[in-house]
């Protein structure tokens, strides 16, 4: 089923993580044999077009270009006002002035414009965050031949995207690094470890399911496949890779990894996204009400975070891990995806 959908030989689909890679990640796990993933939701159209012709250069198997769909918010000053007033001591300590911070959020959704820079190169698979692009926007990505796919958190967001005619569905557990991918609604009650949201989704829907969070060994592939996945989409066991762009503050934060020392945090964007704990998140609690909208709140983390990285200090840096990154190695991209495969 995989072999048809993913185009792959093997079930392995290295997750798209934005900030952290581009192609040179995607191409050693094509080149390997799974799925390589473009992150492509904070690249500008001009980026977005070189790192294609790299991808392609680089390799010549399959792979996915991954989008993200929220809904872009309309400008709210109070409610920025109230983050800032906030944020004014951390800008005092660092002896930075507010007037740096600058306009608009660096994530756009996925529109016509971005289709017509991917159309040319006819990705095997896009895969979106946050739902899905309006049914005009999907209907083009599908006459390409290109497989849709989408992260559910819920069996609800399932058994949606199976209604929308996704081609399979990303079960997203509640281990996983980075963003949730929930999207109909804001709560996070009901979000499952990945587990227990594969059997619910595999039990609700008749599409197949790939589990993504947590998913970090050989043994965990075999067990997510025995448990009906049809593939699985691994992330935070890349982010030691050679091949992956994780800065050397956030890999020494992963080399220290603790169990347990990850939360979902909503401070470094406005969506709850998990990370390793820091300063920040310790001193505002993970989740905190004045963080703005999605992805608003970046804004101003990401002139703390720069001048504080500049010292060589990650208290503002979002430093995404799944809860299993103690398994994270520093190993080639190929050898990783050959042995995360090793025990089907
Ligand atoms: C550093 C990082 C960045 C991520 N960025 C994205 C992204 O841009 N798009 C996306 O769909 N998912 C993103 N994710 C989530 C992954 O798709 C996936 O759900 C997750 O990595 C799976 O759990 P794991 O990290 O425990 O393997 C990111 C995850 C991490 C760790």
């Amino acid at each position: 089923m995989y072999r048809e959908i993913l185009g792959t030989r093997l079930p392995i689909i290295q997750a798209p993580m934005a900030g952290v890679q581009g192609s040179a990640l995607a191409a050693a796990v094509s080149n390997a044999g799974g799925l390589g993933s473009l992150p492509c939701a904070m690249l500008s159209a001009q980026a977005l077009a070189e790192e294609l012709s790299k991808l392609r250069s680089l390799t010549s198997g399959p792979f996915n270009l991954n989008f993200f769909c929220h809904t872009s918010p309309q400008p709210d000053p109070s409610a920025e006002r109230v983050w800032r007033t906030l944020l004014a001591p951390y800008f005092e300590e660092l002896g930075l002035d507010q007037g740096s911070i600058p306009d608009g959020p660096e994530r756009r959704p996925f529109d016509h414009a971005t289709a017509d820079i991917i159309e040319a190169f006819k990705p095997a698979v896009v895969s979106f965050h946050f739902g899905l692009p309006q049914a005009d926007l999907l209907a083009r990505v599908k006459s390409w031949g290109s497989r849709v796919v989408s992260s559910a958190t819920t069996v609800a967001e399932a058994q949606w995207l199976q209604a929308q005619g996704v081609d399979a569905i990303i079960a997203q557990g509640l281990e996983a690094g980075g963003h949730r991918g929930h999207f109909l609604q804001p709560a996070l009650d009901g979000q499952m470890p990945l587990r227990d949201l594969l059997g619910a989704i595999t039990a609700a829907t008749d599409l197949p399911v790939i589990a993504a969070g947590g998913v970090a060994t050989a043994d965990d592939v075999r067990n997510c496949i025995e448990a009906g996945a049809m593939a699985v989409q691994v992330g935070t066991a890349y982010l030691l890779c050679p091949q992956a762009t994780t800065s050397a503050l956030h890999r020494s934060a992963i080399k220290l990894f603790q169990p347990g020392s990850t939360a979902l945090t909503n401070l470094y964007s406005g969506r709850p996204a998990r990370g390793i704990t820091t300063r920040l998140m310790r001193e505002l609690g993970p989740i905190n009400k004045a963080a703005p909208a999605f992805p608003t709140a970046s804004t101003a983390i990401t002139v703390l975070r720069a001048a504080a990285e500049a010292k060589g200090d990650s208290s503002f840096s979002p430093l995404w891990c799944g809860e299993r990154g103690e398994w994270c190695e520093d190993i080639d991209a190929g050898e990783l995806t050959r042995q995360l495969a090793s025990a089907l």
